[in-house]
């Protein structure tokens, strides 16, 4: 569904006074990246790391009636086999009003995400929210490998 200023191309529903859209012209990197630098998985991330993961990802934004950017859903994928889900937040004022299983719901019903062979995500306590959306932990987690340096945006000594 398109509407008014939106893109041609992108998706929006409307939740109570909110909006959720795809539409990258409606991304606040400013207000995205005041989340993620304090988030528990990105403390401290540079704002260019955040501007330069968006432009490569595709992205799903919860919007207040005045158009605020008070949720964010990222998802890194090739469209084609795979797609991680990350940068999950909706803004404490503003939680528990469904606006992150909007968001999760129009990031596994999107066109461009249609018939992929694997959806990863990371958590560290939502797991009945990806519950929701099918997510199960790993059958087999011997069999996957990860690098992560989780001090990375740490301040070096
Ligand atoms: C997790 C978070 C995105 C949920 O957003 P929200 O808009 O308040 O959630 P919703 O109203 O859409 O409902 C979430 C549902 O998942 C459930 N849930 C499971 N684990 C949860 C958790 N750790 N936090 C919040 N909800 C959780 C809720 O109980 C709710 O269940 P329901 O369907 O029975 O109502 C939000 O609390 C947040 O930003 N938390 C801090 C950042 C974070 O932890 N992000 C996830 C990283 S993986």
């Amino acid at each position: 569904m398109t509407s008014g200023s939106q893109s041609a191309s992108s998706r929006e529903r409307t939740i109570a006074s909110y909006t959720i859209s795809d539409d990258p012209a409606r991304l606040d990197l400013r207000a995205i990246h005041a989340y993620l630098s304090r988030s528990y998985w990105s403390a401290g991330i540079p704002f260019e790391l955040v501007e330069r993961a968006i432009k490569s990802s595709l992205c799903i934004g919860a919007y207040d009636s005045a158009g605020a950017q008070v949720g964010f859903v990222r998802l890194i994928s090739d469209c084609a086999t795979f797609c991680y889900v990350c940068d999950v937040y909706v803004l404490e004022d503003h939680r528990e009003k469904g606006l992150s299983k909007a968001m999760l719901a129009m990031a596994i019903d999107h066109p461009k995400l249609q018939g992929l062979r694997r959806w990863s995500l990371v958590t560290a306590d939502a797991h009945d929210l990806y519950r929701q959306f099918g997510f199960k932990a790993l059958a087999h987690p011997e069999r996957h490998m990860e690098r992560h340096d989780p001090d990375i945006y740490r301040p070096k000594r």
